[in-house]
């Protein structure tokens, strides 16, 4: 018997891997997304599959469909995107998750959650792991994301110990790879895209701020593992890959693998922005029997290749990358 599984922001960067992932495993898959973000693009590869199955549909209204698993991607992930329409963003963070938990509920599905190290804020403790609290700025412009995607994590565990539902929070942070939407203003699309112009790369602060980057096919894998884990564990665990760098030698990389001869740009750091972002995972490699296999070099290589196809494609992406 194949699991039918939804995933909801399925047209999106990383709910676009996963459908191809659980095709690949064998499972009917149902996407879900109202195209804010996502792209028909993005899932093209996956149309022609009899297992595959688009619905247009905002998570901000109710859902009645037949699924066994439920994958809620649903949210627009990168400032510029969440920050545009800040209301629908709580509404698409917490409305999606009610009508996503109700539809888990009536139909007894098994429900995921992606949520996020934005959870965490500008954390006090480093490296995060999931007993921190956080520290974040409720009414700040970043507010809208953070707080929404806490308040989802606080229903996801309301209705599994109020209704029994089964539950999994998966907290992610930053993710890479290909499909990423080209001007998301997200630090390594906006590097690749301005080197392969031959723009500046633009860099908030002085650059020595950290970050940990994600191949998507390592996360990807790790949701995956998590939704099968055995019921009792719910999460929240931390996906992500603890190797560090600084968005510094992160520039230098995409300079080097580019051969672009591009300078640097530096702008002031924008309000709430972490000085240091690192997932401590050893949950995730205790209960997921996991751990992130690609390298930053090798996934931004294969990220480069599939910008460069792209923007041979549509050279539009250069100018509004950079604009
Ligand atoms: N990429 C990362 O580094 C990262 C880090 C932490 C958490 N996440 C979480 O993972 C999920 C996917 O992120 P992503 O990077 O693929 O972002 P994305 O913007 O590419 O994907 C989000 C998808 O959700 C869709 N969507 C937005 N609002 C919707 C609504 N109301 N109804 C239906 N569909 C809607 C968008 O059209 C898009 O296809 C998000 O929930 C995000 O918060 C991502």
């Amino acid at each position: 018997m194949r699991k039918r599984v939804l995933v909801t922001g399925g047209a999106g960067f990383i709910g676009s891997h996963l459908c191809e992932k659980l095709l690949a495993d064998g499972d009917d898959v149902l996407c879900v997304d109202n195209f804010f973000t996502g792209t028909k693009d993005n899932i093209a590869r996956l149309l022609d599959n009899p297992h595959f199955e688009l619905m247009r549909h905002d998570v901000t209204f109710p859902l009645y469909v037949e699924v066994d698993e439920i994958y809620n991607l649903a949210c627009p992930a990168a400032p510029i995107h969440y920050q545009y329409d800040p209301v629908q963003t709580t509404k698409t963070s917490v409305h999606g998750a009610i009508n996503m938990l109700g539809l888990a509920k009536r139909v007894k599905a098994k429900i995921l959650q992606a949520s996020t190290s934005e959870v965490y804020g500008d954390p006090k403790v480093h490296p995060q792991r999931e007993d921190y609290w956080g520290h974040v700025n409720p009414i700040g412009r970043r507010a809208c994301y953070d707080e929404g995607k806490r308040c989802a994590e606080t229903l996801f565990f309301d209705y599994h110990r109020q209704h029994q539902l089964r539950i999994k929070v998966a907290r992610i942070f930053n993710t890479y790879g290909p499909c990423m939407h080209p001007n998301d203003g997200r630090v390594v699309s906006n590097f690749i895209v301005q080197a392969l112009a031959g723009e500046p790369l633009t860099i908030y602060g002085d650059g020595a701020q950290t970050r940990s980057f994600c191949y998507v096919d390592d996360l990807v894998d790790a949701l995956v593992r998590l939704m099968a884990t055995p019921e009792r564990f719910t999460g929240p665990v931390n996906l992500g890959n603890p190797a560090e760098f600084t968005i510094l030698e992160l520039a230098q990389k995409v300079l080097a693998l580019t051969g672009s001869a591009s300078r640097l740009d530096y702008q002031p750091l924008p309000q709430d922005d972490p000085l240091q972002r690192k997932p401590d995972i050893a949950l995730a490699t205790r209960h997921l029997l996991w751990q992130p296999r690609v390298a930053l070099d090798e996934g931004l290589k294969r990220t480069v290749a599939y910008f460069r196809a792209a923007s041979r494609a549509a050279p539009s992406l250069r100018v509004a990358a950079y604009a």
